[in-house]
């Protein structure tokens, strides 16, 4: 597909059942996937939906785009975009980019990711919000990093 960045990397803790988020939390806590979750972005710049930096707001160290649909929204430590094209674009030089969320972001992110970081959590919670479906004829797993209650699994685009 054209539309692939070879810097872009979607990261996200997936439950079982494809569950991210109930809308405004993550359904779980885990601070060994947190601490991977930084030092993974750590000084690489992050993309986000509006939705999830309200969640979580601009963490230090990393260059936050934060994407939303209206005009004038502002919040101190980010920059803003009104697309995912448009937000990509201002990070095009970057060595690594990460797409964190939320599931609408996502969704639209799968066009341009060339690499999954997917934590997958060895739950099923309830929330209304998903990670997108991972084709297996457009991605490979490429790695699996076992934990209890959770698996680091890596996956790269085909071709
Ligand atoms: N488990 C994980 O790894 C993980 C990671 C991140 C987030 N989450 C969870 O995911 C949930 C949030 O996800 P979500 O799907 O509700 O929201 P989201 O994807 O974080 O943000 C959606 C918002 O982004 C903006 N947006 C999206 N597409 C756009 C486009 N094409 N152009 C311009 N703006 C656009 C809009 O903001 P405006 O409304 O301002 O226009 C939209 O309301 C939370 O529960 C959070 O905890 C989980």
């Amino acid at each position: 597909m054209s539309t692939v960045l070879p810097n872009v990397t979607m990261i996200a803790a997936v439950g079982r059942n494809g569950v991210i988020g109930d809308g405004l939390t993550m359904p779980w806590h885990l601070s060994e996937d947190l601490k991977f979750f930084k030092r993974t972005t750590m000084g690489h710049p992050m993309v986000m939906g509006r939705r999830t930096f309200d969640s979580m707001g601009a963490l230090p160290g990393r260059r936050s785009i934060v994407i939303t649909r209206q005009t004038g929204w502002s919040a101190r430590g980010v920059e803003v975009a009104h697309s995912l094209p448009e937000a990509l674009a201002l990070v095009a030089g970057a060595e690594q980019v990460f797409v964190v969320g939320g599931g609408e972001v996502y969704r639209q992110a799968m066009a341009y990711a060339a690499r999954l970081l997917v934590t997958e959590v060895d739950q099923s919670p309830d929330g209304s919000v998903t990670f997108p479906p991972i084709d297996p004829v457009d991605w490979v797993e490429t790695a699996r990093d076992e934990h209890p209650g959770f698996a680091w699994v890596t996956y790269e685009r085909r071709g």
